[in-house]
């Protein structure tokens, strides 16, 4: 049987940008990203090539902190995290403060059929190398404005879900991190806090990756659903925890019934989501 396909990618969580020339640039962003994603999955993309293809294209557009677009850490250098999970065959993989890379999301796919699947730092760029992948300056002006105030920003990173015409599940996280972060700072985007899928779900969060991980929020949420717990009560439970623990982080999920959620503590979160009957973008 043919299931629904269905992608639903988020370019951060963070505060109400008071700019409606850059709301409106970036939704238009995530409308040419959503309806790429979905043409794939229509051509019979499986949900894994789909979620780091979008995933990639986020990372190309320097208004997500993700790729080009990173944010800087204290010693002034960008150091980046991502990771893929496929939820078919529950195999995760990921790189963790990555230098240089074009697209990090790429070498987090390459990883899936590793046997070492999580890989950081300069092994991470070594491998990256072994296997051609394409190395790229991610400073922006934006980022070194904001790097030279010393702003350490509280949220950013971008990410997808989607389930293909098989039926399977997969998410993708890319970050950038926070900005003027201690150096090496580890996120939560490349851990399975952050990010998770299963034949039963899959979601990717944005937001303070210490609180992320403090409240396992992608594989809590899946082991709820796993003890037969609708996906919307399963974000209400994180949610309801995370507001309670004064937690700044947003996440988007779909489960194998096609249901969507986003729910996030943070004043706003850039999200949106496709099948090919239905398109809608927030906020
Ligand atoms: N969620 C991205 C980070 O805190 O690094």
């Amino acid at each position: 049987m043919k299931s629904e396909i269905k992608l639903v990618i988020h370019g951060g969580a963070g505060k109400k940008s008071l700019d409606p020339a850059r709301i409106r640039q970036r939704k238009k962003s995530i409308q040419f990203i959503l309806r790429s994603g979905l043409s794939l999955l229509e051509d019979g993309a499986s949900a894994v090539d789909v979620v780091t293809q979008v995933v990639q294209m986020l990372e190309d557009d320097p208004q997500f902190n993700a790729g080009k677009g990173s944010k800087i850490q204290k010693d002034g250098k960008i150091r980046m995290s991502a990771s893929v999970m496929d939820g078919f065959r529950l195999r995760f993989a990921g790189c963790i403060n990555v230098e240089g890379l074009k697209n990090p999301i790429q070498l987090a796919k390459r990883l899936l059929s590793e046997k070492d699947r999580v890989l950081a730092g300069k092994g991470a760029s070594q491998f990256a190398r072994s296997k051609k992948l394409e190395f790229a300056n991610p400073f922006t002006q934006e980022a070194r404005a904001k790097f030279l105030k010393q702003k350490s920003g509280k949220t950013g990173t971008v990410g997808a879900v989607a389930m293909d015409s098989k039926g399977r599940l997969a998410a993708a996280t890319s970050t950038g991190g926070r900005g003027y972060e201690y150096p090496e700072r580890v996120s939560d985007s490349a851990t399975v806090a952050g990010n998770y899928a299963n034949k039963r779900c899959a979601f990717s969060a944005t937001g303070i990756g210490e609180e992320i991980v403090e409240a396992s929020v992608c594989a809590r949420a899946a082991a709820f659903i796993e003890v037969g717990i609708k996906i919307k009560d399963a974000s209400k439970k994180i949610l309801k925890d995370a507001s309670k623990r004064g937690f700044q982080f947003g996440y988007i999920g779909l489960s194998k019934s096609g249901d969507v959620v986003a729910d996030h503590t943070t004043p706003s979160m850039c999200w949106g989501y496709i099948s090919p009957s239905k398109i809608k973008i927030y906020p």
